[in-house]
């Protein structure tokens, strides 16, 4: 072991951004503060509660160092080496005006597995944006929570000031890294839509390192979704991301070795929301669904500025996989629905099967800090989508009607046909193998990921595996 913990989560450095960024503490820093501070004081709707910065959606104030040799109920199998690791969002400053459920600091909190003992830690992905407010000492860039009505048109301007006047620094972009993890070329890395992808390297002794942003030697010049696919029988990435300006969807294809090709543009009639899409032996699927993106309808008719348009047919297009315009891509129609997460995608003869979780009427602000109510109704079910590529036509059915969001499958069957097993939740055995104390809470988040350490002739080579271990172990 060197002097730098040894590491054994994070393959080659080579061509990771280390994230520096040059914000400026000025006088126009402090204008520009003061101004905003005018506009959320007059402007700002301060009757509706910060549900999403209350109860177990509070964030933790403090990262965790290593905590060794936890508490164990039971035992933990000898063969589970590696890192369960969650994302969620964990604002380390208090929001200045409004705050979404997305908008908070990615923080990671992983739970290292090895010999039947078990270390728990916490820590901030060091984004670009979370090293900027750390240098101010509080919450600088804009949130997702303050887009709405006139004043979300007056943050996005404090932004795009702060940003000219160079108090921020942009150029390493904005994200927060708060959404998914994935592994791919060696590397684990921290994703959020609006943003690249930032590199983590894992230590043996469990903790998380952040070592910068990847651009894919400055091949990628757009935002990536933090759902990308990993095809693991080539070991490529299929990735895309969405834009406000044209392009608004732009596909792309990172090979085993992590050589992005060349741009494919999506062409769809608006810019939208789009979280997640899939891949199958031969083709990708693309989710043109109507959440708008739409500034005017949110200064007018005081919505958030990605907007549900509930008169609007669901798109779907299926590209070849690695076609390099859309020229060939077929779109198919069916009734208007929402769709964050897909659970899986293959062929079957003339048809190409997507099962999905559909959301009727979507409402954004539901998972808003405002709208507590609603998210206990979040209607979303399980549903089973095809598409005949030689007939043009659509057909969806339902697979379960009670909610389901979230979905894992095993990742040996990305883009395969895989067997979905519905199961009542109520009769599955309640025995765990083992119950791990956590010295810490830890808050409500998104996205989780094993990285599994293979005990091979390779000690620090990790593999992504199909071993599914349920948030709520960390919750
Ligand atoms: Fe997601």
């Amino acid at each position: 072991m060197a002097e730098e913990k040894q590491k054994w989560g994070s393959g080659g450095e080579g061509s990771v951004v280390v994230v520096e960024p040059k914000p400026r503490n000025g006088l126009s820093s402090k204008v520009v503060d003061f101004v905003e501070k005018l506009i959320v004081k007059f402007m700002l709707d301060t009757s509706q509660p910060q549900h999403y910065l209350a109860g177990n959606f509070a964030p933790v104030t403090e990262e965790t160092p290593p905590a060794t040799d936890l508490l164990v109920k039971g035992f933990l199998p000898d063969c589970l080496n590696g890192e369960f690791v969650r994302v969620g969002p964990n604002p380390k400053f208090s929001p200045v005006a409004g705050y979404h459920w997305f908008d908070g600091d990615g923080m990671i909190h992983g739970l290292r597995i090895k010999d039947g003992k078990a270390t728990y830690v916490s820590r901030f992905v060091r984004t670009s944006r979370l090293k900027q407010e750390e240098y101010f000492g509080g919450a600088k860039f804009m949130k997702i929570g303050d887009l709405k009505g006139l004043f979300g048109l007056l943050m996005v301007h404090m932004q795009m000031l702060r940003a000219k006047l160079k108090v921020l620094d942009v150029s390493y972009g904005t994200g927060t890294a708060n959404t998914a993890l994935i592994y791919h070329h060696g590397k684990l890395l921290a994703l959020s839509e609006a943003d690249k992808p930032y590199v983590l390297k894992v230590l043996e002794d469990g903790d998380l390192q952040t070592l910068g942003l990847l651009d894919y030697d400055k091949r990628l010049t757009h935002s990536f979704t933090a759902h990308p696919k990993v095809d693991p029988f080539t070991g490529e990435m299929f990735t895309f991301g969405y834009s406000h300006t044209p392009p608004y969807i732009t596909y792309r294809v990172i090979s085993k070795d992590g050589f992005m090709h060349d741009p494919v543009p999506i062409t769809i009639s608006e810019p939208i929301m789009m979280h997640d899409f899939a891949i199958t032996e031969n083709y990708a699927i693309f989710m043109d669904l109507p959440l708008y993106f739409r500034p005017k309808e949110m200064v007018k008719e005081k919505k958030l500025i990605f907007t549900f348009d509930a008169t609007k047919k669901a798109r779907f297009g299926v590209l070849p996989r690695y076609a390099k315009d859309d020229l060939l891509i077929r779109w198919f129609e069916l009734p208007n629905c929402f769709i964050f997460h897909n659970a899986n995608a293959w062929e079957e003869e003339d048809e190409v099967v997507l099962i999905t979780c559909r959301i009727e009427n979507l409402d954004l602000d539901m998972v808003s800090g405002t709208v507590k109510e609603k998210i206990e109704n979040f209607g979303n079910e399980l549903y089973e989508m095809r598409f005949n590529m030689k007939t043009g036509l659509a057909s969806q059915k339902k697979l379960s009607a009670s909610a389901v969001d979230f979905p894992r499958v095993n990742e040996s069957y990305t883009g395969r046909k895989s067997a979905v097993h519905v199961l009542d939740a109520k009769t599955m055995s309640t025995d765990p193998v083992a119950i791990v104390e956590l010295p810490h809470r830890v808050p409500y988040g998104f996205h989780a990921f094993f990285v599994s350490e293979v005990a091979a002739e390779d000690p620090v080579k990790v593999v992504q595996t199909s071993t599914l271990m349920h948030n709520s172990k960390l919750n």
